[in-house]
């Protein structure tokens, strides 16, 4: 069977007029990278890679030494193409420019060059997530004001998971489509084509020990779903909890179910535990366009204005009739 590489589905894309020349170099340049942050995460012990970094992020969360690299890995990769204005990172406290000396571009992009970092040392999968904007017009050195967008305006978004094998996944807008890396010829191949979100699931994702903490529509939908055929929903229900978001979305994006990070009494003041910017809205857009749906609990992910770039939203998301659920507990409460 002949196969697609990401190379001439990215081409075909820009051929279809869904994505610019500087769009497609973008995706390449970022699937570059994530080649490389792979052969770091699979080498593990043997590079000296596991463990701590020794340092703290903007967020206050220790790095990992795979946190540091990642970062820089895809930093660098991205700031000589020409091809972005500037560039965000959960790692990085302030927007990070492009060197002077190097072209730039329209694009914006965000990035958790690591997701899922308390697995790194205990070899579980991980992952990478991305989300691109166009810089808004005016000054061509963006500003924080420059990423606060909403994530309806997102251009394409997309994560790698370093997993059993390592797969890119994305949308331009045209549905969510999966690649697969061929290790030994080095390149993405298109193995996912139209991934899509069954409306209806058994499955629910949530760390259940932040339970007491929970707020009363969140309490109530997880305690159906624990009574089983026993309680109102007259069917019993699997739980799964990877603890890193990119795998436990890429489950929901392969065989559906609910994932959740929702607010609660411990995490108030700080909004939520997972980043609006670049987990939530990239995810979101990667859901709604497989078909299923992303909500805080009380409006669409998409359509929440950020206000700074490190903003963290709480996370309800997969498959649709159970996120449907969710919020009405929301407006019911
Ligand atoms: P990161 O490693 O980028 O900080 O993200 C970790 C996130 C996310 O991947 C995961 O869903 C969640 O944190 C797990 O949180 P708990 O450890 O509270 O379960
Ligand atoms: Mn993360
Ligand atoms: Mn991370």
């Amino acid at each position: 069977m002949r196969r697609v590489s990401l190379t001439q589905f990215l081409i075909e894309q820009q051929r279809a007029g869904r994505i610019t020349a500087d769009l497609r170099l973008l995706l390449e340049v970022v699937a570059r990278a994530v080649k490389a942050i792979r052969v770091n995460v699979s080498r593990g012990a043997l590079a000296g890679v596991l463990g701590e970094a020794g340092t703290d992020n903007v967020q206050g969360e220790a790095q990992k030494k795979l946190d540091v690299i990642a970062n820089e890995i895809l930093l660098q990769a991205n700031e000589w193409g020409g091809h972005l204005a500037g560039m965000a990172s959960e790692e990085v406290e302030t927007v990070c420019q492009i060197p002077f000396d190097y072209p730039k571009g329209g694009y914006l992009l965000l990035f958790d060059p690591l997701d899922g970092s308390s697995n790194i040392d205990i070899n579980v999968s991980v992952g990478s997530i991305f989300s691109v904007l166009s810089n808004p017009p005016g000054p061509t050195e963006p500003s924080e004001e420059s990423f606060l967008q909403a994530g309806v305006l997102q251009k394409a978004a997309g994560y790698a998971l370093y997993g059993p094998s390592t797969m890119l996944v994305l949308t331009v807008g045209n549905g969510v489509h999966g690649f697969t890396l061929d290790t030994e010829m080095g390149s993405f191949i298109y193995t996912n084509p139209f991934m899509t979100v069954p409306v209806d699931t058994r499955e629910y994702a949530i760390n259940c020990s932040n339970a007491r903490f929970w707020e009363e529509p969140v309490k109530r939908y997880v305690g159906e779903l624990q009574e089983g055929r026993d309680g109102p929903r007259g069917e019993d229900f699997n739980m799964r909890w990877v603890a890193s978001m990119v795998a436990d979305v890429h489950r929901v994006l392969t065989r559906g179910g609910i994932f959740m990070y929702p607010v609660d009494e411990k995490i108030r003041a700080q909004g939520g535990k997972l980043r609006l910017m670049y987990e939530a809205n990239p995810m979101a857009l990667l859901v709604e366009q497989a078909g299923g749906a992303a909500s805080t609990g009380r409006e669409r992910i998409l359509e929440v204005q950020p206000v700074k770039l490190h903003q963290r939203v709480p996370v309800i998301l997969g498959s649709k009739h159970e996120v449907e659920r969710v919020v009405a507990y929301h407006a019911e409460a």
